[in-house]
């Protein structure tokens, strides 16, 4: 009875053991499957991307206002202002994200129900206050941030016209980027044309415009020397362009080293954190779309990179280090088992002499 236990305890041992040792080598070989493009030697680092303000500095200021355009520009040296544009009722292109039914609600203090631009003129725009609403809710929990003046000038924002902006960007030589909405109900094909003689009219370096609308590109294409810029990779190969402009998430830190390399200068929105743009900076993107400019505007390096060959040279030393430590525990636990075994027999015989020393 005790070899058929020990048979069958050394099968089990021997499973135990197979287990421990591919556990052990997927643990100590997982390293070569951890990929960060921050992994990098210094001198590959592409140059740090640019900053296009997400609607101005919305953290500094109330989001699609000059105040805001301004910080961004003179606090972040953003290169472009990313904004959003409409039509109101005498045609002039005004700046406002929320269309649909939220239009104007959020970020102005209309009490009237409007739900798009093209039922008040822009004169009638021009009434509402669209900086008290930041102060007040205090979006990003940024307004203790500001001074008073600060406030103040934010308390008196109006909504700008795509003119005004336009002429932010001539001082600063900003470049332009903006959705233009037609909402469903009030939709209009002269949108993009009056919104185009707008920032023709206005003088505006041409190649300072990224025009990313992609509902009649093609009299734009014609009309104008606006920089083409499309909103995925299907669209971009077939007009032959070269910029896109992507949610950071649709592509991988393979796909964009790849555009890279292929000249493609892509743009990714929204990226707020540092470590996702320590990321998107070793993966070389050529810009992002971000709320706090103020915070990456500052970053002179990426939050963390290692040199591949230190990277391999650490996790070497660490494998040998935790094999060393494993074969001294099994040696350990081999030598007292053996020693505690042969006690075990010592024991054994030390009881049972006194029973046969009785029955003697
Ligand atoms: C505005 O619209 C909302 C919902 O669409 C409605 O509940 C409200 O009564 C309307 N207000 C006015 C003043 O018409
Ligand atoms: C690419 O963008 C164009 C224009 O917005 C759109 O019509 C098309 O469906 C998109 N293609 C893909 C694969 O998303």
């Amino acid at each position: 009875m005790g070899y058929r236990k020990t048979a069958k305890q050394l099968g089990s041992k021997f499973l135990i053991a197979v287990v421990f040792l591919v556990v052990s080598a997927f643990i100590l070989l997982c390293p070569l499957l951890i990929h960060s493009p921050c992994l990098i030697d210094v001198e590959d680092l592409k140059a740090k991307p640019d900053l296009f303000g997400h609607r101005g500095a919305p953290m500094l200021a109330p989001e699609n206002t000059l105040m805001s355009f301004n910080r961004s520009a003179t606090e972040c040296n953003v290169k472009a202002f990313e904004t959003d544009v409409q039509l109101s009722k005498d045609r002039i292109p005004f700046l406002m994200h929320d269309h649909k039914s939220e239009f104007l609600k959020r970020t102005t203090n209309i009490t009237k129900n409007v739900s798009c631009g093209n039922q008040l003129t822009f004169d009638e725009l021009k009434t509402l206050n669209a900086g008290e609403w930041f102060v007040e809710k205090d979006p990003f929990y940024t307004v203790h941030l500001l001074t008073e003046n600060q406030k103040n000038d934010a308390k008196m924002q109006a909504i700008p016209s795509l003119q005004e902006l336009l002429e932010l960007a001539k001082q600063h030589n900003t470049k332009v980027i903006f959705d233009l909405y037609h909402p469903e109900h009030c939709d209009d094909n002269k949108d993009t044309v009056d919104t185009v003689t707008t920032i023709l009219r206005s003088g505006i370096d041409q190649k300072l415009i990224y025009w990313l609308p992609p509902k009649n590109r093609d009299y734009v294409k014609n009309a104008t020397d606006f920089i083409q810029i499309y909103g995925n990779e299907s669209e971009m190969f077939q007009e032959n362009g070269s910029h896109l402009n992507v949610k950071y998430s649709q592509l991988t830190i393979d796909k964009i080293r790849k555009l890279q390399e292929d000249n493609i200068k892509v743009n990714l929105y929204v990226v707020n954190e540092r470590w996702l743009f320590s990321l998107l900076w070793c993966a070389g993107a050529s810009s992002v779309t971000t709320n706090s400019c103020q915070v990456l505007n500052k970053m002179r390096n990426p939050d963390w990179t290692m040199a591949p060959s230190v990277y391999r040279m650490i996790w070497i030393l660490v494998d040998v280090g935790s094999i060393l430590t494993m074969i001294g525990l099994f040696v350990y636990q081999w030598k007292t088992n053996d020693s505690r075994h042969r006690e075990g027999r010592t024991n054994v015989l030390l009881w049972t002499m006194p029973d046969n020393a009785s029955v003697v």
